[in-house]
């Protein structure tokens, strides 16, 4: 992948300004009420019975942050996003057996939060650089799939 310094600018100066517990809370909560089937890979979670069990779900919440925290280790390695995710990616095809096709919804649903929480500061630019980022990021995590 190629990143143009415009669009690694954009990519780091939102990633700068993101609350990764409270987005990473929100992202993997609406991945659970958007995309119901999703819950599945976290039966160990506890209470998923509805909208407002996910929201307060304390695991959700604290994997939500693993999940976002591990997202910024691509933000820092954007050109090496490939080869920082490969542990990963053998982990969840390997050992959790997760349909890539989440990792795009995570993604989707990553972008959704990001534009409620910024609102016009997430211009089309903006947006367009991290639509190539999450799908960046998708596809390295899709990688060591077999
Ligand atoms: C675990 C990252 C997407 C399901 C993890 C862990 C990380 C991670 C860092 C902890 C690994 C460890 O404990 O060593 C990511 C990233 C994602 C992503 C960066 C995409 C941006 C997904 C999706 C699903 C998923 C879409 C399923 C719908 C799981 C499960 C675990 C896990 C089930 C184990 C949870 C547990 O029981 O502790 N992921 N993940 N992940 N991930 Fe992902």
């Amino acid at each position: 992948v190629h990143w143009s310094a415009e669009e690694k600018q954009l990519i780091t100066s939102i990633w700068s300004k993101i609350n990764v517990e409270e987005c990473g809370a929100e992202a993997l909560a609406r991945l659970l009420i958007v995309y119901p089937w999703t819950q599945r890979f976290f039966a160990s979670f506890g209470n998923l019975s509805s909208p407002t069990a996910i929201l307060g779900n304390p695991m959700v919440r604290a994997h939500g942050k693993k999940v976002l925290t591990s997202f910024g280790e691509a933000v820092k390695n954007l050109d090496n996003i490939k080869k920082s995710f490969a542990q990963l990616s053998k982990l969840h095809c390997e050992k959790l057996h997760v349909d890539p096709e989440n990792f795009r919804l995570l993604g989707d649903i990553l972008i959704i939060v990001l534009a409620s929480h910024f609102g016009k500061d997430f211009t089309p630019a903006c947006q367009s650089a991290w639509q190539k980022m999450v799908r960046v990021v998708a596809h390295a995590l899709a990688h060591e799939y077999h």
